[in-house]
């Protein structure tokens, strides 16, 4: 349970709040590299910690991410010219370059552009995302390279979709492993529809939650037991301040990123790699399984097709008969939990209990965080420690320390 300051504490992140702070310490995933696909083509809109911003493809390549209002009389700079190294508002021709500095001034017969300059900030690009840097100069974190995305295109998918919650409720939802063999749970032998009745997610017992804190977050691990013989361990990471690295049976490693768009939104980022020679077959970059793919998600403004508006599209035949939800998509069915909550879960009235030791563990790191940078110090995760860390899962015969067993595959 948290008291209602302690919730706001840590779900407020716009300007000047000390969640926001925190936030603004990483690289931020901001936009799919596709949603800028050349030279000079439209900017884009878009929000991130409660700010208005506007991206755009300079005439030379390079990324330029500022404050969507133009600095003259306010008007909207997506509505801009992206011209000859600059995007130029259309009211009265204002330009601005890539830094924010006014380049031009259409209407003034004695320009004073050198004077003006709008907040920029700065951008790379890697794994196929544009990843932006909202805080203090001087404090900026080496760049994301997660191991993701380091492999060649051909060995990595990443997608996002649109929340409609505070991104602590997707964040909390995403790093909660009690549920997910009961949320996600398929009525048959099928996991086409979830975790089918013969995983041993569904069908091994007495689920452990163990947390390892680690310099960047912590390390979590669910832990099954398999009848007397097994135990079905999963291994994941939880990494300052939004991601979680998930295991796949495959060799693939899967992760989430849940970035605030404001308090009561945020985007979810769902990314996935190869870990060996093989390449990604066209059928999985689908996501079909998980609800997120261009199929189910509306590739313009990232809306789900099963969102709020329609109850998810819950067919109570079919979660009579197929699913426990009744609800197509893994992560639509984790949406739609989280989302019911309101747009702000309210934390007062919950009963946490010990399967919920990763919500707490997170909530601790995040508070944490939010004091050791008002102590003017840095956050965990702004180093590379956990740029290589990977997600496993395995069979280990009981009495082997399964936690050896695992680690090496962690990176
Ligand atoms: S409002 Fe942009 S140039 Fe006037
Ligand atoms: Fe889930």
């Amino acid at each position: 349970m948290l008291t209602v300051k302690q919730s706001k504490l840590l779900t407020a992140t716009g300007p000047g709040t000390p969640m926001g702070d925190v936030m603004r310490r990483y690289w931020l995933p901001a936009l799919l590299s596709w949603e800028l696909p050349e030279p000079d083509c439209p900017p884009v809109r878009l929000r991130l910690l409660s700010e208005d911003l506007v991206a755009f493809r300079a005439t030379d390549g390079r990324l330029g991410i500022l404050e969507e209002f133009c600095a003259h009389r306010g008007t909207s700079l997506w509505l801009a010219r992206n011209e000859e190294n600059g995007l130029r508002c259309v009211f009265h021709g204002w330009k601005y370059d890539v830094d924010g500095r006014c380049v031009d001034q259409m209407n003034e017969p004695t320009p004073f552009a050198e004077k003006i300059r709008l907040r920029s900030y700065p951008a790379v690009e890697l794994g196929g995302v544009v990843w932006v840097y909202m805080g203090p100069a001087d404090e900026r974190p080496p760049e994301p390279r997660f191991a993701w995305t380091q492999v060649p295109e051909s060995h990595r998918h990443v997608t996002k979709v649109l929340q409609e919650s505070n991104w602590l409720q997707a964040f909390e939802g995403g790093i909660d492993i009690s549920h997910v063999p009961i949320l996600h749970r398929s009525l048959t032998t099928s996991s086409a529809e979830g975790y089918a009745t013969t995983d041993p997610f569904v069908a091994g017992s007495d689920l452990r939650v163990e947390v390892d804190p680690t310099d960047y977050g912590f390390r979590y691990f669910g832990v099954f037991a398999l009848g007397p013989d097994e135990t079905y361990v999963r291994a994941y990471h939880c990494v300052m301040p939004f991601t979680q690295i998930r295991p796949d049976k495959r060799d693939r490693v899967y992760g989430h990123y849940w970035v605030p768009v404001d308090d009561e939104t945020c985007m979810t980022w769902n990314w996935y790699y190869s870990t060996t020679d093989e390449p990604l077959a066209d059928a999985e970059r689908s996501e079909e399984r998980f609800g997120n793919g261009p199929g189910d998600v509306d590739q313009n403004t990232f809306v789900a097709h099963r969102n709020a508006r329609n109850g998810y599209m819950l067919d109570r035949r079919h979660q009579r008969e197929r699913n426990f939800t009744g609800i197509e998509g893994i992560n639509a069915q984790d949406r739609a939990v989280q989302e019911s909550m309101g747009r702000i879960v309210n934390r007062t009235r919950e009963h946490l209990g010990p399967a919920d030791k990763t919500i707490i563990a997170a909530r601790k790191m995040l508070f944490d965080a939010i004091q050791t940078v008002q102590d003017g110090g840095a956050p965990p995760g702004t180093g590379a420690s956990h740029h290589a860390a990977r997600a496993t899962q395995r069979v280990v015969p009981n009495g082997t320390d399964w936690r050896a067993a695992v680690l090496p595959d962690m990176g």
